[in-house]
């Protein structure tokens, strides 16, 4: 199909990957409507039109703790990336590279550390969630370092799954349902050939190291829900603090005491996030919660937001709503699913297109002069 918008992804993937792992990155939880809401909220953000300000030039390029990005886009941690293309993880983070931009690796990636890392020539951010075992994450930490990883993104708003509904529907989750649709789509033709696996056995890969001897999906959606802690607190989180020399960032703000607090424990950035709605279903938009957190935060550490954001001009707003940077989730998955690395380079390509118009029509040359002022007050 044509692909001539950032939008026309989500198509692609649907038609080329099984509908239950397409439902799985496509859903959200509960009713799914802060899922709704999160594209919707964007959206209604108006931009203020801008003319004749003799804006020439447009310069997308900007820094987030030492690193120069060409645009003020990082790619999300997506878990199990490498199940909607082959080494998923590899495709997306070299696709991030050739587009100057930073990719995110998932605790639970198919790919391990050791094999993106060295696979791209700028360094590779790693997210981290909360999990009972210390051990486990002291592991992860460590095989970052060692990579070579600078940036550290520890999400905090997982301490219980949300109920996503559409997973049972389609068959992804429930009694054994992992394990069947799981066969069932290793051994279907189009897909198996899509993800290069033509009938070898399934393979978690990273994923599988975490389970031991287990190595069905329900294994790891089982694991994940034994896992996760829900008692953590800031003062839990001490250690890591003091044993990550990188910036860290605390994904899944969307308070602005929590955006305080993050302040006050020494975080470098927050991503105001509510897990693309895959969580608490009825909490903010992440376009209506950024206000408020830039207001009690904005000068004291980085704001990255993301959820929702699927085009340039989202990213415009953003930025104008208090944002130093957006994250994609689903906008690159999809295209990822769609065309592999090519496919979120040209994604990648889009966005910065759009941008460029974006910003000439609001009267901005650099990313520096995106504020509040570029808001159309209604
Ligand atoms: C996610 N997200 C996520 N976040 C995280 O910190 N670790 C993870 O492993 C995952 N896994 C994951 C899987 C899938 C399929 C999706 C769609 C999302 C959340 C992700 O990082 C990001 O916050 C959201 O995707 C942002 O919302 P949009 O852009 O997808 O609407």
């Amino acid at each position: 199909m044509i692909i001539s918008s950032p939008g026309d992804f989500r198509e692609a993937a649907r038609r080329k990957l099984p509908s239950f792992l397409f439902h799985y990155i496509d859903g959200g939880a509960y009713a799914e409507q802060t899922l709704r809401r999160n594209v919707e909220d964007w959206g209604d953000v108006a931009l203020r039109q801008r003319v004749l300000g003799g804006v020439g030039e447009v310069d997308l390029t900007t820094k987030l703790f030492d690193e120069t990005l060409s645009l003020p886009v990082v790619l999300a941690p997506v878990g199990l990336t490498g199940m909607y293309a082959r080494r998923g993880e590899v495709q997306a983070a070299k696709a991030a590279a050739a587009r100057g931009v930073p990719f995110t690796l998932s605790t639970v990636s198919v790919c391990p550390i050791e094999e993106v890392a060295p696979a791209i020539d700028r360094p590779m951010w790693f997210q981290l969630y909360v999990l009972r075992d210390r051990g486990f994450m002291k592991d992860a930490l460590e095989r970052a370092k060692a990579a070579g990883v600078k940036t550290l993104v520890f999400t905090v708003d997982m301490p219980v799954p949300g109920a996503r509904y559409r997973d049972a529907h389609s068959g992804m989750s429930g009694p054994n349902a992992e394990v069947r649709r799981m066969v069932q789509a290793m051994t279907h033709p189009a897909w198996a050939w899509h993800v290069g696996l033509r009938g070898t056995p399934h393979d978690l890969g990273n994923v599988s190291r975490y389970l031991g001897k287990a190595t069905g999906l329900a294994d790891y959606i089982g694991w994940l829900g034994a896992n996760f802690d829900p008692s953590i607190s800031w003062k839990d989180l001490q250690w890591i603090r003091d044993f990550w020399d990188g910036p860290m960032i605390i994904k899944g703000i969307l308070d602005p005491e929590d955006a305080k607090d993050a302040v006050s424990f020494g975080a470098d950035g927050i991503v105001v996030s509510n897990h693309g709605g895959r969580q608490l279903d009825g909490v903010l938009s992440s376009a209506r919660a950024l206000p408020a957190i830039a207001e009690a935060v904005k000068g004291k550490l980085t704001i990255l937001t993301d959820s929702g954001v699927r085009n340039g001009l989202d990213v415009v707003r953003a930025l104008a709503l208090g944002a130093d940077a957006v994250m994609l989730g689903r906008a690159f998955v999809y295209a990822l699913a769609a065309d592999g690395q090519r496919g979120v380079e040209t994604l990648l390509e889009l966005f910065a297109k759009e941008m460029r118009v974006a910003m000439t029509l609001t009267g901005s040359s650099k990313i520096a002069d995106i504020g509040p002022g570029n808001i159309a007050r209604l």
